[in-house]
């Protein structure tokens, strides 16, 4: 007997275990082996497909069963050959549901046309070559961003600061190093119970600690999750160059994430990182290598290969997308929405047309906020909810790549609600500074700086010159 079993099914490591339950649950499609007294539920990987039965499942004599709810879907016996399609379900295993969204954007607008007022550029060029108009410049703190952005996602799920386990800050941008920044959003929120940790993978850290969150729910360590993708780079940006000062912005957004049953949040990932690389995009002047040599914190000096960032961005972004669609047996043309990275509009459209998705299935905000790093995801997928482009049960693909050169590539399954809950008043504190004024004041004190050292900045011991 052969059959075809085109099913949703979900990988993780090889094991088995013993479930007191029947396989069933809330509509879901589930695969398990039945023996005579226990069920048990199987993981295995995904190449394990196209074999038969028997050789995937080593114990001999063994039933296949395919539950949908109360029914059983397919009952198979040895010799049974099953094509497997997708990637498997563990049937004890939960799910991350994202189940709050909101951001924080900072009012202040810088135009391309503020940008020329003290660089040599243009609309024009910036228009044509990055796909950007403006973008943000925030008069809060990071961690002022990050909390307000957490509130807001919070309101949505309708959960209390005191029941969230975990606050994961995404960002390259602290506003100290010591304490970490996802304490300090903890301590604002309220959040007193949560564990707080920061990931800092650069533009995909958003991503990347969706992966950890969602893999810390599915295991079990905790039952929710805050996490934040928020940058302040305005005051660390090199504003004398041209090459990178009209590329960026300030913003924040954040998600809840919450256990579920439902075959929900992230299905997948890919995840990577193009270290070889890692030379070509650096903030020269932070950490600690630049320590006691006469570097003024924030004097910045960026090196930036922002061709070869584009070629490799390209190249990381499809392949990690491709790969994800693959794990989960997902078509380009199932994908609902993609919400990629937005760091320029260029990469975006190539990366797009070589999974073979058009462009009118990408979320796009990267006209009127520029690259804002590991905000740029969160807060393109809030906008994305609250615009209607997501609907219930919406595939959603989320390609990214940053400085390291990390990549990545994670596919959501969207849940039954696009409505929050619930709403907070919580907002930035007021400001009457326009975003050119916040600019040259960040400006003026760069060039106050007493000694801006070349040596300094040329930082002996990097890893790579080790
Ligand atoms: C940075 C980027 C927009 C530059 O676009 P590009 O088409 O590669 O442009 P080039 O670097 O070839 O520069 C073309 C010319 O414009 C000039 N130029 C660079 N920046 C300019 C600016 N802001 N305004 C005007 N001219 C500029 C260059 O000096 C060059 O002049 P030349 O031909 O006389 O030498 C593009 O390479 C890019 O987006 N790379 C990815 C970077 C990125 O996103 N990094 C973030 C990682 S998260």
């Amino acid at each position: 007997m052969a059959a075809l079993l085109d099913i949703p099914l979900r990988t993780s490591k090889p094991a088995y275990q013993k479930v007191t339950q029947p396989l069933l649950g809330s509509g879901q499609v589930r695969r398990g082996i039945h023996r005579p007294q226990d069920v048990v539920a199987w993981d295995l990987p995904v190449e394990r497909r196209d074999q038969p039965v028997k050789s995937v499942f080593p114990d001999s004599g063994v039933d296949l069963l395919i539950v949908q709810g109360d029914s059983i879907l397919e009952h198979f016996r040895e010799p049974a050959k099953v094509t497997l399609r997708g990637t498997l379900r563990d049937s004890t295993m939960r799910y991350a549901a994202i189940t709050g969204w909101g951001a924080c954007m900072p009012p202040a607008v810088l135009t391309n046309a503020d940008l020329s007022t003290f660089l040599d550029t243009t609309d024009d060029w910036i228009r044509s070559r990055t796909g950007m108009r403006e973008r943000r410049i925030s008069h809060a703190s990071a961690i002022d961003m990050a909390t307000v952005a957490a509130k807001r996602a919070l309101a949505c799920a309708g959960l209390e600061p005191d029941a969230v386990e975990l606050v994961i800050y995404g960002s390259c941008s602290n506003d100290e190093q010591v304490p970490n920044s996802a304490s300090g959003v903890q301590f604002a929120l309220g959040a007193r119970r949560a564990s707080a940790m920061d990931v800092n993978t650069a533009c995909t850290s958003f991503l990347y600690g969706l992966s950890t969150a969602s893999a810390m729910i599915r295991t079990g360590v905790v039952s929710n999750a805050v996490v934040i993708g928020v940058e302040l780079i305005s005051p660390y940006m090199d504003w004398n160059n041209r090459n990178v000062a009209v590329l960026f912005g300030d913003g924040s957004a954040a998600v809840v994430l919450q256990a579920s049953d439902r075959h929900e949040g992230l299905l997948g990932e890919e995840l990577g990182c193009d270290a070889e690389a890692r030379h070509i995009l650096r903030v020269r002047g932070m950490g600690c290598a630049y320590a006691n040599r006469n570097v003024v914190l924030g004097d910045t000096q960026w090196d930036f290969d922002g061709q070869e960032i584009f070629r490799r961005a390209v190249h990381g972004m499809t392949r990690a997308s491709k790969a994800v669609l693959a794990k989960c047996g997902v078509t380009a043309d199932q994908v609902d929405l993609v919400v990629p990275h937005q760091a320029n509009l260029r990469i975006i459209e190539a990366v797009v047309s070589r999974c073979g998705v058009p462009m009118d299935k990408v979320m796009l905000t990267v006209e009127r906020y520029g690259n804002m790093s590991a905000a740029t995801v969160p807060v393109a997928l809030a906008e994305a909810v609250n615009e209607g482009r997501v609907r219930p049960g919406s595939l959603i693909l989320m390609p990214a790549f940053g400085a390291g050169l990390t990549l990545c590539a994670h596919l959501v399954r969207w849940g039954d609600r696009v409505i929050p809950l619930g709403q907070t008043d919580a907002a930035l504190p007021p400001s009457a500074k326009t975003a050119l004024e916040m600019v040259n004041e960040i400006r003026a004190l760069k060039a106050q700086a007493a000694v801006r050292s070349a040596a300094g900045l040329a930082a002996p011991r990097l890893v790579e010159t080790a």
